[in-house]
């Protein structure tokens, strides 16, 4: 029930209309008894919706594109991770002081290791955006051995120089192994269902082979890991392990991420 002690966490970006994260949030609020709203927020001025935090007292945060960068100088102080990723997508306010996580990085590995290791893992991570260098930033700081595989020569090297990891060409990816590869490009997404980032035959029953497009679930890439009998972890994976992260560090109560991961496949299906 809303009420005069209601707490209010919300989403910025623009556009947002789409997100999943206000039903993922206001369920998991639900569940645990947690007295909170979330609402989603297309921003218009960034600056000005950040002292809005501060002015009407909001508890949390989460940030989306394409604020994840440009929001980190309105924040008084930010966690390891968000400066190594040089973006933030969580924002907790602790008694006025605004703190900038990157739960995006922190959920990646937290999904991963659900169904492996990672220290000392050869780990593919393909693309080389912003979904790239949260993922990256993570494995490094996990122990993994990155590579990460690019389309474009002059993105991926500026990405893999950042995290002092390997690049490679994207259309050469095959000729080495990997123990855990990690799709970060849109290929594959609605309307390009038919897509694969890789080739099917470079794909073995030793690999795990995560996707974080989640439209749809089951991605050609994961299909075709699931026949070739690796593991796989599909893009509510990562989505709900971040959101769960941002639910604790706004909460401090342990998220019901169970909760959460079926509300979000619900919103999916309808
Ligand atoms: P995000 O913030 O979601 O990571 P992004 O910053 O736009 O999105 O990055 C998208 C990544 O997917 C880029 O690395 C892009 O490759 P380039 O650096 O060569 O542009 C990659 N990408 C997008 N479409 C692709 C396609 N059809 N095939 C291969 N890579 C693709």
């Amino acid at each position: 029930m809303i009420n005069s002690n209601t707490s209010l966490f919300g989403l910025f970006g623009n556009p947002v209309a789409h997100s999943l994260s206000p039903v993922m949030h206001n369920r998991a609020f639900k569940e645990t008894g947690y007295n909170a709203l979330y609402l989603a927020f297309d921003i218009v001025d960034l600056s000005i919706a950040v002292k809005g935090i501060r002015a009407l007292n909001m508890k949390g945060i989460s940030v989306t594109v394409p604020y994840k960068v440009a929001v980190m100088e309105f924040l008084d102080v930010h966690d390891d991770a968000a400066v190594k990723v040089g973006a933030v997508n969580t924002i907790a306010n602790q008694n006025g002081k605004l703190i900038g996580y990157n739960t995006d990085c922190h959920g990646a590995i937290k999904a991963l290791t659900a169904k492996t290791t990672v220290k000392d893992k050869d780990v593919a991570v393909i693309g080389a955006g912003g979904a790239a260098r949260a993922i990256g930033t993570g494995i490094v700081l996990a122990g993994g051995k990155l590579t990460i595989y690019n389309r474009s020569t002059v993105n991926g090297e500026r990405l893999a120089s950042d995290l002092d990891s390997e690049f490679r060409l994207l259309s050469e990816f095959g000729r080495s192994e990997c123990q855990i590869l990690i799709n970060t490009t849109p290929v594959g997404m609605t309307p390009n269902r038919e897509a694969i980032p890789v080739k099917s035959t470079a794909l073995n029953k030793e690999m795990v082979v995560m996707d974080i497009v989640y439209n749809p679930l089951k991605t050609m890439l994961l299909k075709a890991a699931e026949e070739r009998g690796a593991e796989t972890i599909d893009g509510v994976g990562m989505f709900v392990n971040q959101g769960a992260l941002q639910f604790e560090l706004w909460t401090g109560q342990k998220a019901p991420i169970d909760v959460m991961r079926s509300v979000v496949l619900d919103a999916l299906r309808s």
